[in-house]
């Protein structure tokens, strides 16, 4: 039953298409690395569809006419290392202003349960709405961590953004972090006995710097 996950789901044709290429065992580590990126710019222009907009006045070779320009909010980004620098780039080239912060965390292969070990962040993370990204959510440990770290350092928004997830990820940030919003591509099946989400697509920061 995933009736009771709270998550919405970027399904458009381009990111499901680029998914599947992703997932596929036989595509190598530059594909990879250009699929996630790729997706990360589409998911990207998703989820900035509410970014509120102001009028201003300007002048075309033809006019004046108002028109529509972003009202400055500030935006962070945050991605959980490794994997989630391989999202950077693609959000980066939509959003070009946007500030940088990052999170060491990764996951201990016998218990599952995440360490930390790196966070340089922006210093008025408090002012920012901050996207956070990671290809994969399975047990939700990483990003319950990396989401409580960034609350203690005054994170007051934030948006958590992955390519793949599990129903067990989703509803631990669910209960432990009700009050943030998860984009997916897409909502798997479960996880198996090593923690990892099937079908998935394998060990994301492995495939993506080509450290298998
Ligand atoms: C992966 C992934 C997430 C985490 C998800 O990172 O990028 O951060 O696992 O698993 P969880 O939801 O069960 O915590 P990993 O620990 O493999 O580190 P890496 O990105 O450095 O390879
Ligand atoms: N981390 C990954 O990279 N893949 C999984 O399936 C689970 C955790």
């Amino acid at each position: 039953m995933t009736d009771d996950l709270k998550i919405s789901i970027i399904d458009h044709p381009l990111v499901q298409h680029k998914l599947t290429l992703m997932r596929m065992e036989e595509t190598g580590t530059k594909d990879f690395r250009e699929l996630l990126e790729e997706i990360s710019m589409l998911m990207a222009y998703e989820i900035t569809r509410d970014l509120p907009l102001v009028d201003v006045q300007i002048k075309t070779p033809v006019a004046e006419c108002t028109s529509k320009t972003l009202d400055g909010k500030k935006l962070g980004l945050i991605p959980i290392l490794r994997a989630g620098l391989g999202m950077v780039d693609g959000i980066v080239k939509l959003i070009p202003t946007i500030k940088i912060g990052h999170v060491g965390m990764y996951r201990d292969p016998k218990t599952l349960k995440p360490v930390e070990y790196y966070c340089k962040l922006p210093k008025d993370v408090a002012e920012r709405t901050l996207i956070v990204i990671d290809p994969m959510l399975a047990t939700g440990g990483s990003a319950a961590s990396a989401l409580s770290l960034l609350k203690k350092k005054g994170a007051k928004h934030i948006i958590y953004l992955c390519l793949v997830s599990a129903p067990e990820g989703i509803r631990t940030i669910n209960k432990l972090h009700p009050d943030i919003k998860i984009y997916t591509a897409s909502v798997d099946k479960r996880l198996n006995e090593h923690g990892y989400i099937v079908p998935g697509l394998g060990d994301a920061g492995d495939r993506l710097f080509g450290t298998l």
